[in-house]
């Protein structure tokens, strides 16, 4: 027999629905659209693989500080043993955040955040015993640090000043971070040591020129003038390279996508003398996902 809902809690539902779909689907620095986007890159990258994160310690390198706990939150939900949300950023705004968070945590109980969830097979017990975890309330009056449980943890701080016990990890996840690292080899020489043996690294890597973002310029401008958003912004290494130092630094690439485009012309035609000998890859790989294992 259909359960029969009277008309004014049919509003209020289509109400809470809005509101934690608009919280989990919206692409703003507090929806939790992007880390779900990431997830869903993983989970493409990855296919099934058992071992990927349930019941391992995964860090969130270079979390942000607009959205920091809401990828860790969500692996710690599908499974994660633990998480380490870290950054060289202090969060913002922590009271917003933490209401956030407690839409994004009833968005994925209730199957409504955009994550491909054939490829994560979570298990909807896991999901909900973890999520009992959290202090709801807490979290919807602003109270992120006492209301997030201890295995989910943030810190500020630079990846190679954790502990040895804060660094050890079975998956790394980072975003749009190696681009804006100005020491990538030492930092996943040190990710090296600190992987477990069955580990991942997942990282997805935007080789544009930022200023394509904030000024409207082409995502390869660098190549001909040699600016950036602000000196050291990132650290202009194009793709091969930072394949390189992947490998150099004994991790194997077990899969990778890339992003391509053709430059115009114009652009072509003007690059600087250390950017002419490029390769067309290097050229045309706009943004690359890679997933790692240690060698
Ligand atoms: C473009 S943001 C990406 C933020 C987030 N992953 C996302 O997808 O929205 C890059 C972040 O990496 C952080 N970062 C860069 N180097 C780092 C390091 N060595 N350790 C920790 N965080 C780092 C920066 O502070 C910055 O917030």
């Amino acid at each position: 027999m259909q359960a029969v809902i009277d008309p004014p809690t049919v509003e209020l539902r289509a109400g809470l629905v809005d509101a934690l779909t608009s919280a989990a689907a919206r692409p703003s620095y507090r929806g939790g659209y992007w880390s779900f986007f990431t997830a869903g890159m993983l989970f493409d990258l990855a296919g099934y693989r058992a071992d990927l994160f349930i019941d391992k310690r995964v860090i969130d390198l270079g979390c942000g500080a607009t959205r920091p706990l809401t990828t860790s939150i969500l692996f710690y939900l599908l499974g994660a043993e633990s998480t380490l949300a870290l950054d060289l950023e202090q969060p913002t705004d922590i009271g917003a955040l933490a209401v956030s968070e407690y839409a994004n945590i009833l968005a994925i109980l209730s199957g409504l955040a955009p994550v491909d969830w054939l490829r994560a097979q979570p298990d909807a017990r896991v999901c909900r015993r973890k999520a009992a975890d959290f202090d709801l309330a807490g979290l919807l009056a602003g109270d992120l640090y006492s209301s997030i449980p201890s295995p989910v943890s943030h810190k500020v701080g630079r990846y190679q000043d954790l502990s040895e016990e804060d660094r050890q990890f079975g998956l790394m996840i980072s975003n749009s971070v190696f681009e804006h690292v100005n020491d990538v080899e030492s930092l996943m020489a040190c990710a090296r040591k600190s992987i477990a043996v069955n580990g991942y690294v997942y990282t997805s890597v935007d080789f544009r020129d930022h200023r394509a973002y904030s000024q409207s310029l082409s995502p390869w401008q660098y190549l001909v003038d040699g600016g950036d958003h602000e000196p050291g912004y990132i650290n202009k290494l194009r793709f091969s390279a930072m394949r390189s130092i992947f490998e150099r630094t004994g991790f194997s690439v077990v899969a990778c996508r890339t992003k391509r485009e053709t430059p115009p012309e114009a652009i072509s035609n003007a690059l600087l003398p250390i950017y002419r000998s490029l390769t067309d890859t290097d050229l045309r790989t706009m943004e690359a996902a890679f997933l790692l294992r240690p060698t």
